[in-house]
């Protein structure tokens, strides 16, 4: 058999989240509620959907590498098109970056159990990879600056973050940037920024316009456009174009960039969305509080819940399952004892913290 690199023969293939249909036939349920991933609950922006109808005859011509949307996006942001790249998703972008600008031997930087999508990237570029506690859940900054070395060539930031979801404030990350030397490349994932912009203390990243921060964000979230691969970054242009000498050629497809302009133009599906989740929010995390329950306070679409121990994690992902609702455990990310539950409808909310009490108030005795 053809070998392939260490640092690859010793990644695991990435496991998605279980699929309403299979929980749905796996438990024989008919009403499933999946709170696993962060998806928007409202379905697609209906103004998406109708621009994807109106072209679904043209998907016979090769699309354009996401020019239309970079040119879109550059006049909503006030930038210009050289300062944007589109792809199939941030997590395609991500990997872009990681591609132009890690060798073996590089030290990428980022905060222990860092967003998934990243890792997984990071890890099989062969580049070292080195994490920094959590301070109460949130980005110990100046200990991500103290452990910058002459061999850190990028550092992972999400804000807000996944899985905790919580963010880091504009006064923490400006003392933050002042002790970063500028040939470290600083990735901001913003893939849940339309939830935290109102947040006074939330730093939109547009407003650092330096040459060594890369945005991220996404349709795949607030939009609801998931399924379709669609996100998009903001840099330098120097920067942007060693992004655009690797990123493959035709990403975004066709009708993923189609849908991403039309989606823009869609803020009352934004706001019914925003309302939906801070609604959610306020009411799982109170909840499951009276539960007895440790939740982080999220200002994002998630809320992550620290359990006593992965035992426990991994029976209550399973309860779930059974009585309908899939939450994501995080295991995977390296957070064995946590479970992340993305907000739904209301309906869903309501499934999940039936659930929850049916659980935590009626079986506790017995759960050990
Ligand atoms: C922090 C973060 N970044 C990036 C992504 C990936 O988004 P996309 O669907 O645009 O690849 C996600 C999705 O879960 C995320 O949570």
């Amino acid at each position: 058999m053809p070998s392939v690199p260490p640092y690859i023969e010793n990644l695991r293939p990435y496991e998605p989240g279980r699929s309403i249909e299979e929980v749905r036939q796996a438990y024989g349920l008919t009403r499933v509620a999946k709170l696993a991933s962060n998806e928007n609950p409202l379905g697609p922006s209906p103004v998406a959907l109708a621009a994807i109808a109106k072209n679904l005859g043209s998907v016979n011509h090769y699309p354009n590498g996401g020019l239309d949307l970079r040119v879109r996006l550059a006049e909503k942001f006030n930038l210009k098109a050289g300062n944007v790249i589109a792809g199939s998703g941030s997590d395609s972008i991500m990997a872009a970056i990681v591609r132009a600008y890690l060798s073996p031997g590089d030290e990428v930087l980022t905060t222990e159990a860092a967003f998934i999508g990243f890792q997984v990237q990071a890890w099989g570029s062969g580049a070292e990879y080195r994490t920094v506690p959590y301070r109460d859940w949130r980005y110990d900054l100046p200990a991500v600056a103290a452990a910058i070395t002459a061999k850190t060539k990028i550092i992972y930031l999400a804000n807000p973050n996944n899985p905790t979801g919580t963010i880091f404030s504009r006064v923490e990350f400006e003392e933050f940037y002042r002790l970063v030397p500028e040939r470290v490349l600083i990735i901001l994932d913003e893939a849940y920024f339309e939830y935290a912009k109102a947040n006074p203390r939330y730093p939109d990243s547009l407003d650092y316009r330096y040459d060594n921060i890369v945005t991220l964000r996404t349709f795949s979230k607030i939009y609801g456009l998931a399924g379709l691969r669609v996100g998009y970054g903001f840099a330098n242009e120097d920067v942007i174009t060693n992004l655009l000498k690797v990123k493959l050629p035709f990403e975004p497809g066709a009708l993923a960039q189609i849908a991403g302009i039309a989606a823009l133009d869609d803020q009352e599906f934004v706001a019914r969305t925003l309302e939906l989740n801070a609604r959610g929010l306020r009411l799982m995390t109170d909840s499951l509080k009276e539960l007895g329950l440790d939740v982080v306070p999220s200002d994002a679409n998630f809320i992550m819940v620290p359990l006593a121990d992965a035992r426990e994690a991994m029976w209550l992902t399973e309860e779930l399952l059974r009585m309908g609702v899939i939450v994501r455990p995080l295991g995977a990310f390296g957070l064995p004892h946590c479970v992340r539950i993305s907000t739904g409808t209301d309906e869903d909310n309501r499934m999940l913290l039936d659930a929850m009490e049916a659980l935590y108030l009626k079986e506790a005795k017995c759960r050990h």
